[in-house]
C-alpha cells in the first residue's frame, strides 16, 4: 500500500461542520459591501508572475519569498496570487473600468498563496474577503473605507478590535522620507539586525516592519522620522482622514511604525487588529501609484483585505451567536419497494411546496435513516410502509418526543404545515 496522501502544509480542509461560519463571514462580507454600492468582481487565482513582481514589489517578503511561481507547459512565468489588489487593477485596466464613471467599487472573496512558516492563523493558502475603491482622491474616502470595514467586523459580532493608522506619504515626499530614513538608520546601524542592513538602503520603509528584538529601540523612532518628513500636503491629508474618523466615531489608534509589506501603498495605511492580542485580522490602505505602474491612467485608489481565516477564529473564540445553516425540515422515511416510489412522490409535493426535505432513500431500516434525519437536525418526519401505500395515508412523527399520528395522504401537507408551526411556537 502507498504512502497515505495528505493535504500540503499550511493548507486547510473546510468541512461542512465548519460552513456555517464561512457563510457567516462570507455572507455578511456582500450584505455590506452590495448596500456600500460595491460590485463583486472574481479574478483569476493565478496571474503572470510579472504583475506581482511590478505591483507588490520585487523586494517585499510576499515577492521575494513567498510567491508561488512556476512555469506553466508554454514556457509562460505564471503565479498563484499572493493578494487580490494587483489582479483587481490589472482586470480595471485591461475592461477600461477607468473610462466609466468614478469611482470604480469593486469587492471579493478568494483564496491567497503564499509561502509562508505555518503556524496559528498563518497558512499557504488562506482566504482574503477583499474591498478596492479606484478613481477618487479624497480623505473622507478613506475614513469611509475604514468605516465600512469596521461596521463588518461588528455585524459579524466582534468586539476588542482597533484600527491602527499611519502615513507613509504620497509619492513626492517619498524620496525625502527615503533620505531622511537612510540618514538616520545609517547612524545606528550597528544596532540592526543583519536583514535591516540590507533593507535599509533599498528600501528603508520595510525596516519599520521588523520584528527583531535589537532593532525595537531604533525602529520606534524610525517612525518618527516619517512623520516628521511628510511633505505639507501629506500632512494635512492625513489630518483631514482622521478628522473624518473623528466625526465618523471610528475609533483608531496612531501607530507611526506601521508601514505594512506591500510597496503599492501612500499615504494612508492601516490595519486591523485584535486590542489585546495584537493580531491582524484585515489591513489595507491607499494606493495612488498602483493603477499607473500597472499601466494604467493615473489613479488614486484605497483598499483593504479581511484575513477570513482569522476572522472565523475571533468569531469563535468570542463565542458569537453564529447563525445555523438551513437546516431540513422534513424527513421522509420508507419501507419497501412500493413505499419507495410513494416517497418519491412525497417529497416531490413537500419539495414544491417550498419545504426543505430531506431523505435516505438508499437505506432499508427505518432505524438507520432516522439516525440521518438525527444528524441532519431534522425534528419532523413522514414515515411510508407498504401499509401507509396501501391506506393511502402517512405517519408524520415529532422526532423528538416520538409522538406520531396516522394521516391520510390528502391532509399530509397541512399537517406537516402545522407541526412546523406548532414546533416554532414551542
Ligand atoms: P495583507 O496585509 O498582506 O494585505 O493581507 C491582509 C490580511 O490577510 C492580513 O491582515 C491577514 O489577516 C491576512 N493574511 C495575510 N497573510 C496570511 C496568511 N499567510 N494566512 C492567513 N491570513 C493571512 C493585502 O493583501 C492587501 N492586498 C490588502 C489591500 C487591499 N490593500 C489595499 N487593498
Amino acid at each position: 500500500m502507498g504512502r497515505s496522501l495528505q493535504k500540503p502544509r499550511g493548507t486547510q480542509d473546510i468541512l461542512p461542520s465548519e460552513q456555517r461560519y464561512w457563510f457567516w463571514v462570507e455572507d455578511t462580507w456582500r450584505e455590506i459591501m452590495l448596500a456600500a454600492g460595491f460590485g463583486r468582481i472574481i479574478t483569476p487565482t493565478f496571474e503572470d508572475t510579472d504583475l506581482f513582481v511590478r505591483g507588490v514589489g520585487e523586494t517585499t517578503d510576499i515577492v521575494s519569498k513567498e510567491i508561488y511561481s512556476f512555469k506553466d507547459r508554454s514556457g509562460n512565468a505564471i503565479a498563484l496570487r499572493p493578494e487580490g489588489t494587483a489582479g483587481v487593477v490589472r482586470s480595471y485596466i485591461e475592461n477600461g473600468m477607468h473610462k466609466e464613471p468614478q469611482p470604480v467599487k469593486l469587492y471579493y472573496f478568494g483564496s491567497m498563496f503564499r509561502y509562508d512558516r505555518p503556524q496559528a492563523g498563518r497558512y499557504r493558502e488562506f482566504y482574503q474577503a477583499g474591498v478596492e475603491l479606484l478613481g477618487e482622491l479624497d480623505p473622507i474616502v478613506d475614513a469611509q473605507i475604514i468605516a465600512i470595514v469596521m461596521k463588518f467586523y461588528a455585524k459579524l459580532g466582534l468586539k476588542d478590535l482597533t484600527v491602527q493608522i499611519n502615513s507613509i506619504g504620497d509619492a513626492k515626499s517619498r524620496p525625502k522620507i527615503h533620505r531622511a530614513l537612510i540618514d538616520f538608520l545609517s547612524a545606528h546601524r550597528r544596532s540592526l539586525c543583519e536583514d535591516c542592513k540590507r533593507r535599509m538602503a533599498k528600501n528603508p520603509l520595510r525596516v519599520l516592519d521588523c520584528k527583531e528584538k535589537s532593532c525595537q529601540s531604533v525602529v520606534d523612532e524610525a517612525g518618527g522620522v516619517v512623520l516628521d518628513n511628510l511633505n505639507t500636503e501629506s500632512k494635512n491629508y492625513f489630518t483631514k482622514v482622521l478628522e473624518y474618523l473623528d466625526d465618523m466615531g471610528v475609533e483608531y489608534e496612531l501607530n507611526p511604525r506601521l508601514v505594512r509589506g506591500l510597496d503599492y501603498y501612500t499615504h494612508t495605511v492601516f490595519e486591523v487588529m485584535t486590542k489585546t492580542g495584537g493580531l491582524s485580522v484585515g489591513a489595507g490602505g491607499r494606493y495612488d501609484g498602483l493603477v499607473k505602474l500597472l499601466g494604467g491612467p493615473d489613479t488614486p485608489a484605497v483598499g483593504f483585505a479581511v484575513g477570513v481565516e482569522r476572522t472565523i477564529e475571533l468569531v469563535k473564540t468570542q463565542g458569537v451567536n453564529v447563525p445555523e445553516p438551513m437546516r431540513p425540515n422534513v424527513f421522509v422515511v420508507q419501507l419497501g419497494d412500493e413505499a419507495k416510489k410513494k416517497a418519491i412522490l412525497v417529497i416531490d409535493q413537500l419539495d414544491k411546496a417550498g419545504y426543505q426535505v430531506a431523505h435516505a432513500l438508499g437505506r432499508g431500516s427505518i432505524k438507520s435513516q432516522l439516525r440521518v434525519a438525527d444528524r441532519l437536525g431534522t425534528n419532523l418526519a413522514v414515515i411510508i410502509g407498504e401499509r401507509e401505500v396501501h391506506s393511502k395515508s402517512v405517519i408524520i412523527r415529532d422526532l423528538t418526543d416520538g409522538a406520531q399520528e396516522s394521516i391520510i395522504d390528502r391532509d399530509m401537507l397541512r399537517t406537516v404545515q402545522r407541526k412546523l408551526k406548532e414546533r416554532k411556537n414551542r
